[in-house]
């Protein structure tokens, strides 16, 4: 299932807490495209943020997403970014405001960077699952200096895997317990680990020095003997 389904999923509970009654009016639509106009939606009890979801896919194309949204979802709001292997790589960022249909407005995203930066994480992407196969090696660019490995639910229910390549915004949002990954808030669990790249050596590792030295000994120990 394409990543954009989330938003759909997010659009689709909206609407159904909408019938509960709200007070702000945001502006409301998805799309695959740089923009969208929607309709005015009148947002339910605590969702009391507009907000526009701007996504960047290397392989894809750019979303939209416009909609109301929770105070605490407006904490996260990026320029996160994720390698995800096969599905290539995103950008997201939210734009939050407290004003009647204010969410017509929103930052660009900077443009996600190709260059290689010397690290790699096992990659891959899962929707409907907690777990995901086809994992490849991906190579991280730009700031991705860090290895994300959760897996969560997204807002409205989906089980989500995500392993990859994140710069550190992912990996302090993650360590509060969500993620803004394509659009979407994601709540999960897992490991989120700075890595350093080696210069002169085609291999890589965590930046674990600290918690890893009694470790260290231990290996070094065991190597000098005969
Ligand atoms: C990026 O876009 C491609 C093509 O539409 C899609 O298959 C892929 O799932 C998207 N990746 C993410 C992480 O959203
Ligand atoms: C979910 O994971 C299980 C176990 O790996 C697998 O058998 C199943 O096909 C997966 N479901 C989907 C929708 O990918
Ligand atoms: C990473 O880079 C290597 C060397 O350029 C390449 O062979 C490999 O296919 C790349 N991996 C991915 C997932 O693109």
């Amino acid at each position: 299932m394409h990543v954009f389904a989330l938003c759909w999923f997010h659009a689709g509970m909206l609407l159904f807490l909408t019938r509960k009654g709200g007070c702000l009016p945001c502006v409301s639509c998805s799309a695959a495209e740089d923009s969208c106009s929607g309709s005015k939606l009148i947002c339910p009890g605590g969702l009391i943020k507009c907000g526009t979801a701007q996504t960047v896919n290397t392989t894809g194309p750019r979303t939209i997403h416009k909609f109301c949204f929770l105070p605490s979802d407006c904490i996260y709001k990026g320029p996160s970014t994720f390698n995800v292997g096969k599905s290539g790589i995103v950008s997201s960022r939210l734009f939050c405001c407290n004003e009647d249909e204010c969410n017509h407005y929103f930052p660009d995203i900077p443009p996600i960077s190709t260059t290689f930066n010397g690290i790699t994480c096992p990659a891959c992407f899962g929707l409907e699952n907690y777990t995901c196969n086809e994992e490849v090696i991906a190579n991280c660019t730009g700031d991705q200096d860090y290895c994300l490995d959760m897996s969560g639910t997204a807002r409205t229910g989906p089980p989500v895997a995500i392993k990859g390549c994140v710069n550190k915004v992912v990996c302090d949002d993650f360590k509060k317990g969500m993620v803004f990954f394509a659009g979407v808030h994601v709540h999960g669990v897992g490991t989120c680990l700075p890595m350093k790249a080696i210069s002169g050596k085609a291999g890589y590792t965590p930046e674990l020095f600290a918690l890893s030295l009694p470790v260290l000994a231990c290996l070094l120990h065991v190597k000098i003997l005969p």
